[in-house]
């Protein structure tokens, strides 16, 4: 199993925000309030002068006691709008915002300003935070978007590989500097919280969302909780660039039956906590500031609605201190019909639901809500909590001291330092699968011949969530395409020939390269449920490629694996690209070897679509397993004579893959060292004092402070030379533990 690269922890401290005294506006706005003039944000000039009248404008205070100043003084519209959040567009007028004391304001998929770029966000941001500000307490909004593979709803944004590609780098500390990146570019723009990272285990590639995952079990999901590191820093609102993460959506998302998107899971709860629980428990430890729930069930009930998973795990057992925030319209769901009554409203809020993400009709919901709280269906203390946990998180962010964008990250926007960490990010996410003969790297003073829909098409290999919910194919944004990539490595970029459809190919190219794969999606649109393999026209554009008898080079743009195994005797080498995002010119480096590939599949290649789910150690036999990855110079040479092993053995292999103060999470891989296959396997080792936590693809117990794990009913064929993976959470220092093996 691959190591991921280890990512230095640091334990987050609660420091008291200090930025430019800006609660003074509200100051101003409620004293002209008090005049019933309609508040204007004093000049900025102004904002300087005065001093903090009340405690919870005083950033010297503890933000509980300001939190507690502030409760005391709002009314129940004041704590109810703090748990509504709404689409941008769906304010009007504009000073519904503050006539209704909405706490929150969002940009769906879909929602954008013109013309679109950073300035024209910044200024609309400032705008309707100004218009929040005008309160008679100047509550600030917070404002939150999908910043999912960077600020990507920005026209001339960094786009970073989406999640997949970001798994198969097995680099925590690069996808926390991703995340900080994607922070600089967020809080250029004055937004101050993003819907990210999705901490979903893909178990079921058909789902449209599987490349949004990290991987397919959880040791790479918990690991790239990094990322929200990178979006808050070490602590949040520690630096003006700080931006609120969110771990979603909570729980079980890429687990439902067939990979159908907002489906169903149905597992035990024991396997619910040891395949999808401990991302979310990791992130919880590093402070991530809002949980988005799922739309997906837990063996026939919503997300949305469960009580026990919400308020008892997350917030109980788990001890998150941060707001969950329903998914957008998820209330709208729980009777089964359109739209939302008062009813759904009370069985999420007390299921443990803070924020609402109405996203449209606020006036309804406001009014609804109102009547819930006051039929007693929602007690006021469930509305007190929520406005807490909402309110600690806008104090801590520094939103009160420092409400307006920080002008001075609008230029990171697209900049070249963020543009130089994606193109690293996109060569460590290649993943090498084949490399027949050595035809990779390619030369640079070869003539080559560049084919495929995705190959000039920075809309395709950025994927879904682009500008745009779904994205679309096409120059959506600024960037470098891989055909691009490829002209600016070569020595002579005339030597490259390009047709998008293989039309003009002979057989005195020295290569071809076909950029082939799926185009944009997003969320259910993106979900499989029959035919995984390539659409008719990549299929065409190779079968010509291939006819012309040039070694054949597949580079795979897809947000998933695909069904391809037919087809890859035909190929000289694949290469999984992923989603790269904008700087296509990663790819290339990895092409021409000024960088070998280094990436490891986070999710098991299937053997064909009718396989699915296929996961690491299920004991199905995939194309290629989890973890698979070739690099340069290294092609596997013929097998030496293996010395004769008896039949049945095996070995364990133990590795600590993250620890933390009072705890860590491992894995061990078991391996089949016989001649012939196992049909079982006990792993047994003494724990030194460490108690587990959780358990994963195994099944275990514990005696004499020993702890013994046998396999499950999935993982136990093992064929010789074959592994499979459990993994397990404890209390405790990881030690050095030597599991002992015994073959069944
Ligand atoms: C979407 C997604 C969620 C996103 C939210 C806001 O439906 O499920 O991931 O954060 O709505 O756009």
């Amino acid at each position: 199993m691959t190591p991921l690269v280890p990512e230095a922890r640091v334990r987050r401290s609660a420091r008291p925000v200090t930025r430019r005294p800006a609660f003074v506006a509200a100051l101003c706005a409620a004293a002209l309030a008090v005049t019933g003039l309609t508040a204007a944000a004093p000049p900025e000039r102004e904002v300087a002068r005065a001093a903090a009248a009340l405690p919870y404008q005083d950033p010297a205070l503890p933000v509980p006691q300001r939190v507690e100043d502030l409760l005391g003084r709002m009314t129940l519209d004041d704590k109810l709008g703090q748990m509504t959040q709404i689409e941008k567009d769906a304010l009007v007028p504009r000073s519904d915002l503050a006539t209704y004391r909405i706490g929150s304001v969002l940009s769906g998929g879909d929602s954008t300003v013109s013309p679109n770029n950073a300035q024209t966000w910044a200024d609309t941001y400032d705008s309707l935070q100004r218009t929040a500000l005008s309160t008679p307490l100047g509550i600030p909004m917070i404002y939150g978007i999908d910043a999912v593979h960077g600020h990507n709803a920005v026209r001339g944004a960094t786009l970073f590989p989406h999640n997949i590609g970001l798994g198969a780098t097995r680099d925590p500390a690069l996808v926390r500097r991703i995340g900080r990146a994607v922070a600089e570019e967020v809080a250029g723009t004055g937004i101050d919280w993003s819907f990210a990272p999705c901490l979903c285990v893909a178990r079921n590639d058909r789902w449209g969302r599987t490349y949004e995952s990290f991987g397919e079990t959880p040791e790479l999901p918990t690991a790239m909780t990094s990322f929200i590191t990178g979006l808050q820093g070490d602590a949040l609102g520690g630096d003006p660039a700080s931006v609120l993460a969110t771990a979603k959506h909570y729980l079980g998302d890429g687990g439902t039956t067939g990979g159908v998107d907002q489906g169903d899971t149905r597992l035990s709860e024991a396997e619910l906590r040891a395949i999808h629980l401990p991302p979310f428990r990791e992130a919880v430890e590093r402070g991530v500031g809002s949980v988005m729930l799922s739309y997906s069930s837990w063996n026939g009930v919503r997300s949305h609605a469960h009580k026990y998973l919400v308020t008892d795990v997350l917030k109980g057992e788990l001890g998150f201190t941060g707001f969950v925030v329903s998914d957008w319209a998820a209330v709208d769901q729980l009777d089964g019909q359109t739209g939302f009554t008062g009813a759904e409203i009370a069985t999420a809020v007390n299921a443990g639901v803070d924020m609402v993400m109405v996203p449209h009709d606020y006036r309804k919901f406001l009014s609804l809500l109102r009547g819930e709280v006051g039929a007693g269906r929602i007690p006021l203390a469930r509305v007190d909590d929520a406005n807490r946990r909402i309110l600690t998180k806008k104090f801590r962010l520094g939103l009160f001291e420092r409400p307006l964008t920080d002008r001075s990250y609008t230029s990171t926007v697209g900049s070249a330092a963020h543009r130089t960490l994606a193109r690293q990010a996109v060569r460590a996410s290649q993943v090498l699968l084949k490399n027949e003969g050595g035809v990779l790297p390619l030369p640079k003073t070869g003539r080559l011949f560049v084919a495929g829909k995705s190959a000039d098409d920075i809309g395709n290999q950025s994927g879904g969530w682009t500008v745009g919910w779904q994205g679309r194919s096409g120059p959506v944004t600024e960037g470098t395409t891989v055909l691009q990539g490829i002209r600016a490595a070569v020595a002579d970029p005339s030597r490259v020939t390009y047709d998008r459809y293989g039309n003009g190919i002979d057989g005195g190219y020295t290569a071809a390269v076909a950029v082939v794969g799926e185009t944009p999606y997003a969320e259910m649109r993106g979900d499989r449920p029959g035919d995984m393999g390539l659409d008719q026209e990549d299929l065409q554009t190779l079968a010509r490629l291939e006819a012309s008898g040039v070694p054949v080079v597949v580079v795979l743009v897809s947000g998933r694996p695909l069904d391809i195994a037919d087809r890859l005797p035909d190929w000289k080498a694949l290469l999984a690209a992923w989603l790269p995002g904008t700087e296509g010119g990663g790819v290339a480096d990895v092409l021409f070897g000024d960088h070998a590939p280094t990436g490891k599949l986070p999710m098991t290649w299937m053997r064909g679509a009718s396989q699915q789910p296929v996961n690491d150690g299920d004991g199905k036999s995939p194309l290629f397993p989890y973890g698979h990855g070739l690099t340069y110079g290294t092609e596997p040479g013929p097998d030496p004579d293996p010395e004769p092993s008896p039949a049945k053995a095996c070995t364990a292999t133990h590795r600590t893959v993250t620890s933390w103060p009072g705890g860590h999470q491992a894995e061990v891989t078991v391996k089949n060292t016989g001649t012939g296959p196992l049909t079982g396997w006990t792993i047994d080792w003494d724990l030194g004092g460490a108690a587990v936590t959780s358990l994963w693809n195994g099944t275990h117990s514990v005696a004499n402070g020993r702890i013994t794990v046998r396999n499950t009913s999935t993982n136990g064929t093992l064929a010789a030379g074959a592994t499979t993976t459990f993994g397990y959470t404890a209390n405790g220092g990881p030690g050095t533990p030597a599991p002992r093996c015994t073959p069944a």
